[in-house]
């Protein structure tokens, strides 16, 4: 007879578990029949002794199935993505509105922010758009408009709702198959049939091993590519914020500044490859044709026109952005020479705690790794009330190391794995 005891112990000796046992502990813990204690234990054991490939598989199924999977053939071939999570990454909210712009579709189930990581739905409700939208609802904004994003529902994969909070909870998020598992079930459980996976690498994402962000990569888009869904995947940079803001106000006004004005950055960069991606894969032809149209999208503000037409169709008002000046306290560079490097996650943790006080908006991020620095440099801008600012001051200034030694910048993209 099958046990969760004899489960962990199999798996604490590096055994790969069957379909059984997988499907066992899966429907056990969701339906509340393993309790916390023994289903940590386990995690436990496949954070140390690791899944193998078809380990994972069987368990991306099993998770899967524990729900229902959206069905969005009314709609035609959808598109969609996922970021493994960093810092300043509004990504999604900048090729969503390229996509549909260029007569794509796309219904973007997103998470809300977690930990250090920011979350789409949290940016897009700045807006006051109403992202608790019915599957029939986002459906018909999706007919008209091209792209919706609403939060993922409460169906959608109940197991790794239950196995992800745990995990958070227990710190053992950080595991190639828990990690693949989770992700590619809510993704294949979405109903887009074309998907790029953006695996951040570095000290603001999960992935702090550029060996392992590509072995994820790889295994994720696998798996996709088993269950029949067009696939793959950029592993990109989390070294450093992806934008230069962080923090939903902030970034959201980044990206309208970045449509509205065709502001190239690293994050429109990424943004574009990813969209680029998606059209090739979706339209049959090649990357350079597609990343043209990409291109023409942004540069003749199509896309612009898109953001305001969802942000509207959703309820939400684009004015509430309108150029108003924020007060801003400068943080300034106390020696001279080039940026070493960033501690990104500790900027995503510093601006959640900043921005859940009343009038904080967020900060700028004015460097790059790489750049060169002069004495008394302004090199981040915190908009909070002073006396906030100044309550977080040395901490923002103790995030930019800055040395004497010349460093190069960071690469954007370090793979794009098909
Ligand atoms: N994002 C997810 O959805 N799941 C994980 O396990 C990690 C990041």
């Amino acid at each position: 007879m099958i046990t969760i005891e004899k489960i962990i112990k199999k798996k604490a000796k590096g055994k790969a578990l069957s379909k059984e046992e997988i499907n066992f502990f899966v429907n056990g813990y969701t339906k509340g029949e393993i309790n916390d204690e023994l289903m940590t234990s386990l995690l436990k054991a496949i954070c140390e002794k690791g899944m193998n490939e078809k380990e994972t598989i069987r368990l991306t199924t099993s998770m899967l199935n524990s729900g229902s999977r959206i069905d969005l053939s009314s709609i035609g071939v959808c598109l969609d993505k996922h970021s493994s999570g960093g810092v300043s990454d509004s990504t999604t909210l900048i090729l969503a509105p390229i996509l549909a712009s260029l007569g794509l579709k796309m219904v973007k189930m997103s998470g809300r922010s977690l930990g250090f990581t920011g979350g789409t739905i949290d940016k897009f409700e700045t807006f006051e758009a109403n992202t608790n939208l019915s599957l029939d609802e986002a459906k018909e904004i999706a007919n008209k408009v091209g792209a919706v994003i609403l939060c993922q529902t409460e169906t959608l994969v109940p197991a790794d709702k239950k196995i992800y909070a745990l995990r958070d909870k227990t710190n053992t998020v950080a595991s190639l198959p828990l990690i693949a598992s989770s992700i590619v079930s809510k993704k294949l459980a979405s109903g887009a049939k074309i998907i790029v996976l953006d695996v951040k690498y570095g000290e603001g994402a999960f992935m702090e091993n550029l060996v392992e962000a590509k072995k994820l990569a790889k295994l994720m888009v696998k798996i996709l590519k088993k269950n029949k869904i067009l696939a793959c995947a950029v592993v990109s940079d989390m070294n450093q914020p992806l934008g230069n803001n962080i923090g939903n106000y902030m970034e959201v006004k980044e990206v309208i500044s970045t449509l509205k004005e065709n502001i190239d950055s690293r994050l429109l960069t990424l943004s574009k490859t990813i969209a680029s991606l998606l059209v090739s894969m979706k339209e049959k032809i090649s990357l350079n044709v597609a990343t043209k149209k990409v291109d023409f999208a942004v540069s003749e503000k199509l896309a612009y026109e898109k953001l305001k037409e969802m942000v509207t169709s959703q309820g939400g008002k684009l004015n509430l952005f309108k150029e108003e000046k924020l007060n801003f306290i400068s943080v300034i560079s106390e020696s001279s020479g080039y940026v070493n490097s960033i501690k990104t996650k500790e900027l995503g943790e510093l601006t959640h705690e900043l921005c859940r006080i009343k009038g904080c908006k967020g900060v700028s991020v004015l460097v790059k790794v790489g750049d060169k620095i002069g004495l008394g440099e302004e090199i981040i801008r915190i908009y909070a009330p002073k006396k906030y600012a100044d309550m977080f001051y040395k901490k923002y200034l103790d995030t930019i190391k800055i040395s004497k030694i010349k460093t190069s910048p960071l690469p954007l993209i370090y793979d794009i794995i098909y």
